[in-house]
């Protein structure tokens, strides 16, 4: 029985390299069916607040696979962006983006006789990517980075398993704990637990700036990198201007019931309904996405096919030789037709045996909820009371001091997270928002009504932006120190 996905052609360039792509599939006989879908600009524009209808949502959550052209979010109407919504609802955790020179493609490393073949697995739910941001002043603006060691630990058991699958030799995985001590450092905590899990898989760490700069001098000795959500997304973007650029960059965003197909690049509104742009990247997403539904042998020849004609120096006119024309988007796809069966002088790609695979998209009863350690003793410590002023460090102190009762003391005021109280540099600059750090004083003990109860005796005096809770787990405190402190 033919496995029925659901496809949403997009905006701008979307429609014509949709319509491309499904015409390869079809020439080479890929056994799918389509049910199209509403979503996109449209959409928005028709009234619907997350750009897609409620029958596009019904049918993507029944079929559990959405293949899906690049996407236009409306500007300035305070809406989400569909792409990452869409992501976000469903639970796609890993982006998954392959990157691999090809032949006909130039850059620097091809150029210099440098393969380069590796994948970027990407959280794709968590992080800054949560938006939730506030103005605490008018001066001072916020945002929440969210980590959490479920999100982590499904995003980095994908990339061990697709590195097991690819037959990858080591796993990197990318961070910047060193500074982000509690967010990156949960990430990394997590890789090396789910590590010992892989033990034929050589699992290492390296800090995100370190990698990029190792990226653009030695890609090749790289395979697969697993990141939290903005440094995968950086990262990413890298490495597809190491391999032609975001052209050539696929990308699958994996949920355990409901998974999208999508290329890297968006909607390219100035060249769009010309007919010219390039359906590589969305190509190589359809392949992905074969490869996943098991429909190994069409991906192998399509990929085969792709891969010969670029090696013939085909191209649209985003790459390629400019001394030799270029080819618009069907006549790229209709060279690619006529080349299937032909096999690529270099990096041919030989066919496993096709292996039926089913789609998860049973409806869960109730949202799931995943709470990993229910057993860890939490304790309140005190509370980092954030407030807008421009007094000075030691006039916030004397102030702050008169709010406290012999249960809780002052124990730090900082600016920007550098302490300016009880020491700190004449030097540091400031802007109108302090954080007043209070702790419970020894062997006592205060609730959280308490803590909020000092935040509302300060407020009587200066603004309260917003309270933070200090807390210990198992007896491991669980907020990071100042600096300077
Ligand atoms: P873009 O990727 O659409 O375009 C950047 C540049 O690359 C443009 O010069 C464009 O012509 C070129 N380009 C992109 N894809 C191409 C292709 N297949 N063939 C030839 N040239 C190509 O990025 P931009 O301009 O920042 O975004 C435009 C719109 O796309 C925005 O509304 C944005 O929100 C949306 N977008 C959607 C994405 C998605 O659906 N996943 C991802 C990124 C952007």
């Amino acid at each position: 029985m033919k496995t029925t996905i659901a496809v949403a052609k997009g905006d701008g360039i979307g429609p014509e390299i949709m319509a491309s792509v499904l015409r390869i599939f079809e020439a080479a006989n890929v056994q799918l069916g389509y049910e199209y879908v509403e979503m996109g600009k449209s959409y928005f524009d028709a009234g619907h607040s997350t750009g897609m209808t409620a029958a596009a949502k019904e049918t993507i959550e029944r079929l559990g696979l959405l293949f899906k052209g690049p996407m236009e979010t409306p500007k300035g109407k305070g809406v989400k962006s569909i792409n990452v919504t869409a992501r976000k609802v469903w639970n796609t955790y890993a982006n998954q983006r392959d990157f691999r020179s090809l032949n006909g493609v130039d850059t620097v490393f091809s150029k210099a006789g440098i393969p380069i073949n590796l994948t970027i697995i990407r959280e794709n739910i968590e992080d800054t990517y949560g938006g939730i941001e506030h103005l605490l002043t008018n001066d001072v603006a916020v945002g929440r980075r969210i980590i959490t060691r479920a999100g982590s630990a499904q995003v980095i058991r994908y990339a061990f398993e697709m590195a097991k699958r690819k037959g990858y030799t080591k796993l990197a995985c990318g961070h910047k704990a060193n500074i982000m001590k509690l967010t990156d450092g949960l990430f990394l905590e997590t890789f090396y637990e789910i590590a010992k899990d892989y033990p034929e898989i050589e699992s290492s760490d390296i800090i995100v700036d370190d990698l990029c700069m190792k990226l653009v001098s030695r890609p090749e000795t790289f395979q697969a990198i697993v990141l939290t959500n903005l440094q995968g997304d950086i990262v990413s973007d890298l490495c597809a201007g190491l391999v032609g650029g975001l052209g050539f960059a696929p990308s699958a965003n994996i949920g355990d019931n409901i998974s999208i197909f999508e290329a890297v690049h968006g909607t390219a509104p100035d060249i769009a309904g010309r007919g010219i742009a390039n359906p590589t990247a969305l190509l190589l997403s359809g392949i992905l996405m074969l490869r996943y539904l098991g429909l190994t042998t069409a991906a192998a020849n399509i990929e085969n096919a792709l891969l010969y004609t670029l090696e013939q120096g085909i191209h649209t006119g985003d790459f390629g030789d400019k001394a030799t024309a270029s080819v618009n988007t069907e006549a790229f796809a209709d060279t690619i037709i006529s080349n299937l069966g032909q096999v690529p002088a270099q990096g041919a790609v030989v066919a496993q045996p096709d292996v039926a695979v089913e789609i998860k998209h049973d409806r869960p009863a109730v949202n799931k909820i995943t709470a990993t350690n229910t057993a860890v003793v939490e304790e309140l410590v005190g509370a980092d009371i954030f407030v807008e002023s421009d007094l000075q460090p030691t006039e916030i102190a004397e102030i702050a001091q008169k709010k406290l009762n012999d249960k809780v003391k002052l124990v730090m005021i900082s600016n920007r997270g550098t302490q300016v109280w009880p020491t700190g540099s004449i030097f540091t600059e400031l802007v109108n928002e302090y954080r007043i750090r209070v702790e419970k004083t020894d062997g006592g003990e205060i609730s959280q009504k308490e803590a909020f109860q000092i935040a509302a005796d300060i407020s009587d005096d200066i603004k309260v932006c917003s309270v933070e809770f200090l807390m210990k787990f198992d007896g491991k405190i669980g907020y990071t120190l100042a600096q300077g402190q």
